[in-house]
């Protein structure tokens, strides 16, 4: 077994817990569930209440409680006092604890011999084993593995292996426990629990939103009778056994989910049904053949380096599991379903890091998050008319009804690329899946009526004879009210540019589309009057020094941690990518020397206190040839969530940055242009010293392509049914259906910026 395919923890540590639950969330797309121990840990109470304030999610403190429980259906969502709408944190039912002789499973308090737990990537299957001497000396060795089903997504399955090397008395307990919160708050209107039959617990709860959630657990072992017991919002099952040495004692444990916002009305009885007859090898092995097509769409290989290979890969699983197949009234949240830092929302971070991973991969998944745009347009509208505009516009954190959630008002009211990153996703998914009609649809109306919200967002200030994007947040937040930025210029100059051209069948006046192509027409990008620097803003050079070197002093921690967010707002210094982020998206529209430019100016000023950050840099900087520089910012973003002494997935997983991961590797070190970018399948290759070869799999415009490279030759084999067009060192080729190409590589990288 390859260490690139299983991200392990040789050992339990109460720091590192939390890290490794977001990590080792398992999921379905429509049920998600933190990696949290099935025997859980003592002092740490999962009912703690306490009020999370409308503070800066980057720099915020979490309550040091050692372990956090988390267990989510996209789209269930509540309302928070304070907060606005988050997603709901749903009962936990990993609950299966062994008690030998006595003595009851603690990792922290009994004597643990051996321990290992891996997530295994291409499984999706989470397995521990440990040997544990009881008190009493026998030696128990137990294993417990669990996979939330591909085939079956309501149902998680769990089993716990017993052995000893002598006669023991054993206790098992299943649980279900609804005594949970979410950020520190009870959303639970009506808990109602449960026996059914011998061996069942059944849990109705009904949340603050007005949804109904249905769980129900099965247990199932030989010989044993289950006693329930019931404590006001938990329940549990418990049974006695003896175990005889040297025999293996298993126990199984099947949870289904149900909501009332299913898209498939069933109870969860019906689900629970659905798998009854089915083992658990037949369910794994149902499950297996799922994930196994999965990886096939995606998967990249790496020689040479382990850790960027698992990084790559841990990325791409938690892609693949936060995406919710076939449901377009959801998208993926900013911590991708394994915790609640950002309220289960939705962010920019969906057209513009996840999305392109989907529409190259498995463009259907891509269309499920264009949908999810063009279905909350009513939320978009209502945003509009909050702010006294027409038209749409789109928020910053989205709730499933495209309602703005987010408490603070610098992003709430001035980070309004979004709503422009909206229309570029609709146009990219359209592209990109070559569907064209697309834009001709409902997203039509989208367009139109985004881009009226913008013409009513544009001042024209006295004396100029051009509009204007006044008091704007562009994508560094620490420039949080800004005239003229280039990034939302360019973006919003996009997006009126579409909606001109689609307007009419999305209900626009032929004047109307005129309007929008005036408007955006006139949008400036300010620059420094050597013409070839690109402000980010306009007065960008008037702030004052960042003093990065008397202030920063950690600089393993955030700046943001570091200075109060007013000395952020005053000084040069950025979150993340804003100028260069803006270039990464139009590489046709600046010339090396302009982002060569703008990299030596902004790079130093840029904090990465954002993970969004260092991918945008990472593929910039192989633009650039510099390919050290693009291995290092990859070096960063890899450890984001592995890095597990450093918090890594604690409150949950930084999606975008696993989107971004894939982007480096693919738009980066294999240089290939988005179809945004350019019509014909582009790659300009730059290895990074550590990997002598990269493969990886393109869904492109409706065909397939696999895509092989080595420091001396790229490979393409062409496995759609269309003769595919390809451009490689600048030069276009033709390899015919079911074709294989192989260019030798020129050329060596330049290092000097
Ligand atoms: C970043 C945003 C991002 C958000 C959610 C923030 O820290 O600055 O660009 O959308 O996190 O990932």
């Amino acid at each position: 077994m390859s260490d690139e395919w299983a991200i392990v923890e040789r050992a339990f540590h109460a720091e590192t817990a939390r890290a490794y639950e977001g990590l080792f969330t398992l999921g379905s797309g429509y049920l998600h569930v933190r990696g949290s121990l099935e025997e859980h840990l003592a002092d740490a109470p999962q009912n703690l209440e306490y009020t999370r304030l409308p503070a800066d999610v980057t720099s915020e403190k979490f309550p040091e409680t050692k372990a956090k429980w988390g267990t989510y259906v996209p789209g269930v969502f509540g309302r928070h006092p304070l907060l606005n709408a988050e997603m709901i944190n749903l009962p936990w039912f990993l609950g299966l604890v062994p008690i030998v002789n006595g003595e009851r499973l603690e990792v922290e308090k009994c004597r643990i011999e051996e321990y290992r737990r891996e997530l295994r990537l291409d499984h999706a299957t989470v397995k521990r084993r440990l040997r544990w001497r009881t008190k009493s000396g026998a030696a128990v060795l137990v294993e417990f593995e669990r996979f939330v089903s591909g085939a079956h997504p309501h149902l998680c399955a769990q089993r716990m292996k017993l052995s000893a090397d002598r006669a023991a008395e054993v206790r098992i307990e299943a649980a279900i426990d609804a005594d949970v919160r979410t950020n520190g708050y009870d959303h639970c209107r009506r808990v109602k629990l449960r026996r059914m039959g011998t061996n069942g617990i059944a849990c109705f709860v009904v949340i603050d939103g007005g949804d109904a959630i249905e769980m129900q657990t099965r247990v199932g072992a030989p010989g044993c009778e289950w006693r329930y017991v019931e404590t006001p919002r938990a329940a549990t099952l418990t049974a006695d056994v003896k175990l005889t040495g040297g025999n293996d004692f298993i126990v199984e444990k099947r949870t289904v989910v149900a909501t009332s916002r299913d898209l498939m009305v069933r109870s969860a009885t019906d689900w629970m049904r659905q798998v009854e007859a089915l083992s658990f090898e037949q369910l794994y092995a149902e499950h297996l053949e799922v994930w196994h097509k999965r990886w096939e769409s995606c998967d990249v290989e790496v020689e040479g380096d382990q850790r960027s290979q698992l990084a790559l890969r841990a990325s791409l699983y938690h892609l693949l599991r936060a995406h919710v197949t076939n449901d377009d009234r959801v998208a993926i949240d900013a911590k991708g379903y394994a915790g609640e830092a950002y309220w289960g929302r939705y962010f920019w971070d969906s057209e513009m890091f996840l999305l392109p991973f989907y529409l190259y991969t498995d463009p259907p998944r891509a269309r499920t998050l264009a949908d999810f745009r063009v279905n909350t347009l009513g939320g978009a509208r209502e945003n509009a008319k909050r702010y006294g505009y027409d038209g749409a516009r789109y928020a910053w954190e989205s709730d499933a009804e495209g309602n703005e959630c987010c408490p603070n008002w610098q992003y709430a009211d001035h980070e309004v690329h979004v709503t422009a990153d909206v229309a570029y996703g609709l146009a990219h998914y359209a592209r990109g899946s070559l569907n064209d009609d697309y834009l001709s649809g409902s997203a039509a109306e989208t367009l139109v009526e985004t881009a009226r919200y913008w013409m009513q967002r544009l001042d024209r200030r006295p004396g100029e004879d051009h509009p204007s994007l006044l008091g704007v947040m562009g994508p560094d937040e620490y420039t949080p009210i800004s005239n003229n930025n280039a990034y939302t210029n360019r973006l919003v100059k996009f997006a009126l540019q579409l909606a001109a051209t689609v307007g009419e069948v999305g209900g626009a006046s032929p004047e109307e589309c005129q309007a929008f192509e005036r408007a955006a027409e006139g949008l400036p990008i300010p620059r420094h009057e050597d013409g070839v620097l690109v402000w980010q803003c306009e007065g960008f050079d008037t702030l004052a020094e960042p003093r990065f070197e008397q202030l920063w002093h950690n600089r393993g921690r955030r700046f943001a941690e570091q200075v109060p967010r007013e000395r952020l707002y005053r000084s040069k210094c950025l979150k993340q990518a804003d100028v260069l982020m803006l270039m990464m998206l139009f590489p046709g529209e600046f010339s090396d020397a302009e982002v060569r430019r703008a990299w030596n100016y902004y790079e130093p000023l840029t904090t990465h206190d954002s993970s969004l950050s260092a991918g945008v840099h990472a593929i910039v900087a192989c633009r650039l040839g510099l390919v050290e520089k693009a291995w290092e910012f990859l070096e960063r973003s890899v450890g984001v969530d592995l890095d597990v002494e450093a918090g890594g997935a604690s409150e949950g997983v930084h999606i975008a940055n696993a989107g971004t991961i894939w982007q480096m590797a693919v738009f980066g070190f294999a240089g290939m242009r988005t179809a945004m970018q350019s019509d014909v399948l582009t790659f300009e290759p730059r290895l990074p010293a550590a990997w002598s070869r990269l493969a990886f799999p393109i869904a492109w415009k409706k065909g397939r392509v696999s895509v092989g490279i080595t420091r001396e030759q790229i490979t393409v084999t062409n496995r759609g049914d269309a003769t595919l067009r390809i451009c490689v060192g600048g030069e276009t080729h033709a390899i015919k259906a079911g074709q294989r190409q192989v260019w030798t590589l020129l050329g060596s990288d330049s290092q000097t910026p």
